[in-house]
């Protein structure tokens, strides 16, 4: 009898798993749809377009509704607490409204920063997908469909070019191609050179080709994208290009409106990129470098390895090569040790450079980097009163740059419909001004002169002089 049971036993084991496998099986055959969210920055949004373009490849469909969705993938930042706490927050709210059956990835820089951890914080994640594993998502997922087990797969730097013309993108007139990834240059506070490992510049033919498809396509504003570009080529001295050298190929791309590029390093701003940005009709006369802070000691302390005098010398160098510039900047306030005295240098920097666009941030420790062993000692509200202090007189430096543009006509780039009002188109300046203007959705993918009439917070408001269609060539 005993022997009896113990074979029925064994059966039972031997149905459950077939009837395990089955399942499986079915699932796999019922993952048709997913859902994607990004967090982050330009090069997260690139990264979602390949995988987008990855899953589209297998037949999967994307779809706007997390709740019915049979894979949910969040690519996520790491950047400051806030990010991964929304992330977090995301994940632990998607246990509850994410249809049963649905598998979740987490992607970006949290899977690299938090890798195996992530797990065991959030138990019903699937697979964690690092920043530099993109070329595996569809092994991940099959792997995870047949076997059921959860996969973490997370490699410390860019190794594995990736297929970019798989690129799923939403946008018809602007595109990010990326030029280089990862970032060499372990600014104290910054986790990036962890999640994103060392640079690795794109081979330029490569990068060429992209553009060049993509103008083809009828793309008309490209940005070159990378977490220092200015670095580009320098780990491939063989290719004997540097950053310049690739903005004069692309310049030379018949139907290509505008370039741009993010971010740069003020160490590694030349004078041949400043002389290219004044000779190179593509090339937007708008730069984002970010200064940080004011003080030379937390500069130093940063490892921004410039001093507060180097970099006011680039910016008048740069003022005197290309006089309309506009400049754009990041800033951190309450880095540790920061005193009064020091976050006013850095206010006062701000008054005299006067950016035209700041990004301001408050100081967030995270794991991992040197910062780390120093204590996050300047209290939440004298953070907060920075911020403020920072973020009041950058809105005055906007007011007063859009009053002197009252009554003057702008080139901008029809980009799309306003979501706020159907009759009305935005754009943008070569400048980086958000403009929005009466219109009809033809001139989408234009180049327009608009006369400004007005403004409201940071958007500049005109009329279309003239109205130009676009050229159809051969008809
Ligand atoms: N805390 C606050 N801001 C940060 N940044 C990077 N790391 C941190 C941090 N730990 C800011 C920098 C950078 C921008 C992308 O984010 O200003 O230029
Ligand atoms: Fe981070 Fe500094 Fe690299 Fe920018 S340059 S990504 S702030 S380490």
């Amino acid at each position: 009898m005993i022997v009896k049971d113990t074979q029925f036993a064994s059966f039972q084991q031997y149905s459950i798993l077939i009837f395990f496998r089955l399942y499986i099986l079915l699932l796999m055959r019922h993952v048709k749809t997913f859902f994607i969210k990004t967090y982050g920055c330009q090069m997260n949004e690139l990264d979602s377009e390949i995988m987008v373009g990855l899953l589209k490849s297998r037949g999967l469909e994307r779809i706007d509704d997390e709740t019915t969705a049979d894979l949910i993938l969040l690519n996520t930042c790491s950047i400051r607490d806030l990010a991964e706490r929304k992330a977090l927050g995301k994940l632990g709210r998607l246990a509850k409204t994410r249809k049963n059956s649905a598998l979740i990835g987490v992607a970006g820089c949290m899977a690299n920063a938090k890798k195996e951890a992530l797990l065991q914080k959030v138990p019903n994640i699937d697979f964690v997908l690092g920043t530099n594993n993109i070329h595996e998502l569809n092994t991940v997922l099959d792997e995870v469909l047949r076997t059921g087990n959860q996969s973490v797969r997370v490699d410390p730097r860019f190794e594995h070019e990736l297929d970019y013309q798989i690129t799923v993108r939403d946008d018809p007139v602007k595109a990010h191609v990326s030029i280089i990834r990862g970032c060499d240059k372990y600014c104290t506070y910054c986790v990036v050179p962890y999640t994103r490992g060392p640079e690795v510049s794109r081979h330029p033919d490569d990068i060429f080709l992209e553009c060049k498809q993509l103008v083809d396509k009828g793309y008309k504003e490209i940005t070159l994208l990378g977490q220092n570009v200015n670095s580009y080529g320098k780990d491939k001295p063989e290719w004997n290009i540097l950053f310049h050298d690739l903005l004069h190929r692309i310049d030379s791309l018949e139907g290509l409106e505008r370039v741009r590029f993010m971010t740069s390093h003020p160490v590694d701003i030349t004078r041949e990129l400043m002389e290219a940005i004044r000779d190179l009709p593509t090339l937007c006369e708008f730069v984002h470098f970010p200064l940080q802070a004011g003080s030379n000691r937390i500069l130093k302390k940063m490892h921004r390895i410039y001093t507060k005098e180097e970099y006011f010398e680039k910016v008048a160098l740069l003022r005197s090569i290309v006089p309309n510039v506009a400049l754009g900047t990041d800033i951190i306030v309450g880095f540790p040790t920061e005193t009064d005295a020091e976050f006013e240098e850095t206010r006062k920097a701000l008054e005299e450079i006067r950016f035209s666009v700041g990004f301001i941030f408050a100081y967030s420790q995270r794991k991992g980097t040197p910062a780390m062993r120093w204590k996050d000692d300047i209290p939440q509200e004298v953070k907060d009163e920075r911020l403020q202090t920072l973020l009041h007189l950058q809105e005055q430096i906007y007011k007063d740059e859009r009053t002197k543009l009252l009554g003057q006509t702008l080139e901008v780039l029809v980009e799309a419909p306003s979501k706020r009002e159907e009759t009305l188109l935005k754009g943008r300046t070569r400048c980086w001004k958000n403009v929005l203007f009466p219109g009809t959705p033809d001139l989408v993918g234009t180049l327009q002169q608009i006369k400004v009439h007005s403004f409201t917070n940071q958007t500049l408001m005109g009329e279309i002089l003239q109205p130009k269609k676009l050229l159809i060539v051969g008809a």
